[in-house]
């Protein structure tokens, strides 16, 4: 097990680039048990998770193999093997199995899924909509099961416009009869980067990335090409990490239209980004004003750049308040700033944070992938030396955190940790 040490206070400067979207390659891999031939996404990350739905894929029967960071998969070995346990509970996107093995088994049973613990993270916007589509949905022993004799098309109203939902309904409604209609569907970058892969593979979709989203069911859906979509949040991680100790930061591989409510909420604060095709050029600024965030479905502020946002608003002048309306209590990373010296107060599902102040290095804890964010970003602009535990967590999203971060100047590097501070981990 390793830590992650930052001795902060460097200037960054230089070039970052941008890896493949982690929330669409983990509907990407899923998606290609649709298909009876060989699929190949192009720029995948190379970070845990896909490692882990790879290895599931491998479980069920599909081959793999990679070139660099393109991954093909042959589905047409596959089988509908149940995955109530094991791998299938390390992440919360292994949901994405469900609607692609009903969708070409008409049957599953799948682990309900682990991931970053956020607060309730309920799916019962996915079982509404398998449901609507003909199938059979029971909940045994933490595990999903699922059947349906056929799927058949329908109408279907999300109650909480959901990623998660609108993707793994999309993915059965593929192979349904007839046509579906899922209305309040989620926006997201990711969502149009699934839809396109499986219209690449025959699906017919229209609407991916409006509220509406129309889908005419096929018979079978053929192997195809794919090249996933940059990763907007990790692009946005680096925005701010720039923004708090760039000079002069490019962010390059990265779709600028993806991260509009990011770079309006930092040019209100002062900083300076200039946007070209695909690339953003950041200017840190040394005298940011406060401003306040509202997490919001897409288009609107993620939630997953909430948490090192707020680092950056420690070096803002005045009070800044974030309030996440989609995980009200994604705030696991307050205490950790706090120990650095941080003013946060949390006052329902708002934290209210006042600035600046000079955050100091600590010993702290990364408790899910953004607040590792978060607690990175705080080391690289605190004095002396930041100790972050919890790197799973952070490797789990970030592609060569150390590596990228190291190029653009800062003081980063990893240590084993030894068996004591593992224990003591382990206890905390
Ligand atoms: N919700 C329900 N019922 C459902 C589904 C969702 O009530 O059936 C609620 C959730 O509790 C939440 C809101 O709806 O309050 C939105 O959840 P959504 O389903 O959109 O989230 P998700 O699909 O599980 C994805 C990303 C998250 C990201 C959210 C919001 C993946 C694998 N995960 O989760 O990413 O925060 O969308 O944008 O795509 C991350 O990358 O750090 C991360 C947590």
């Amino acid at each position: 097990m390793e830590k992650l040490l930052i001795e902060g206070g460097n200037t960054l400067r230089g070039q970052v680039r941008v890896s493949g979207a982690k929330n669409s390659a983990v509907a990407l891999l899923p998606a290609t048990i649709l298909a009876n031939g060989p699929v190949t996404i192009e720029g995948l990350p190379n970070i845990s998770d896909i490692q882990i739905l790879k290895d599931l894929l491998e479980e069920i029967g599909g081959k793999t193999s990679q070139t660099g960071q393109d991954v093909t998969i042959d589905p047409s070995t596959m089988v509908s093997m149940p995955l109530p346990n094991g791998k299938v509970k390390k992440l919360r996107a292994s949901y994405y199995f469900m609607g692609a093995m009903l969708g070409r088994f008409k049957k599953a049973v799948i682990g309900l899924p682990g991931g970053c613990n956020l607060g309730p993270r309920p799916i019962d916007q996915h079982i509404k909509g398998f449901e609507a589509l003909g199938a059979k949905v029971t909940n045994e022993q933490g595990a999903v099961y699922l059947r349906a004799d056929e799927l058949v098309g329908a109408r279907i109203y999300l109650d909480v416009v959901s990623v998660g939902a609108t993707i793994n309904i999309m993915l059965a409604a593929v192979r349904a009869k007839g046509k579906t209609i899922i209305e309040n569907a989620a926006k997201e970058p990711e969502i149009i980067d699934v839809a396109t892969l499986l219209t690449s593979m025959g699906a017919k979709i229209k609407g991916a990335g409006t509220d509406v989203i129309r889908i005419e069911g096929v018979d079978t859906l053929n192997g195809c090409q794919h090249t996933i979509i940059p990763d907007r949040i990790e692009a946005g991680t680096y925005t701010i990490i720039a923004a708090a100790k760039g000079e002069e930061v490019l962010i390059d591989n990265v779709i600028p239209t993806h991260l509009e409510s990011l770079i309006a909420k930092l040019r209100e604060m002062g900083v300076i980004i200039e946007t070209k095709d695909d690339q953003m050029l950041v200017k840190g600024n040394c005298k940011m004003k406060s401003v306040d965030i509202k997490t919001l479905v897409y288009p609107g502020f993620p939630t997953d750049l909430q948490q090192p946002f707020t680092t950056l608003l420690t070096k803002a002048e005045g009070t800044g308040i974030i309030t996440d309306t989609i995980y009200q209590a994604r705030f696991k990373h307050i205490d950790e700033l706090r120990r650095m010296n941080a003013e946060i107060k949390v006052e329902g599902s708002s934290a209210v944070i006042s600035g600046p102040v000079t955050l100091e290095g600590a010993k702290v804890k990364a408790s899910d992938l953004r607040a590792g964010a978060a607690l990175v970003a705080a080391g690289l602009i605190a004095d002396g030396v930041t100790e972050i535990i919890g790197v799973d967590h952070i490797d789990r999203g970030y592609e060569d955190l150390t590596a990228k971060l190291e190029s653009i100047g800062a003081k980063i590097w990893r240590e084993t940790m030894t068996e004591e501070e593992i224990e003591q981990f382990q206890n905390s």
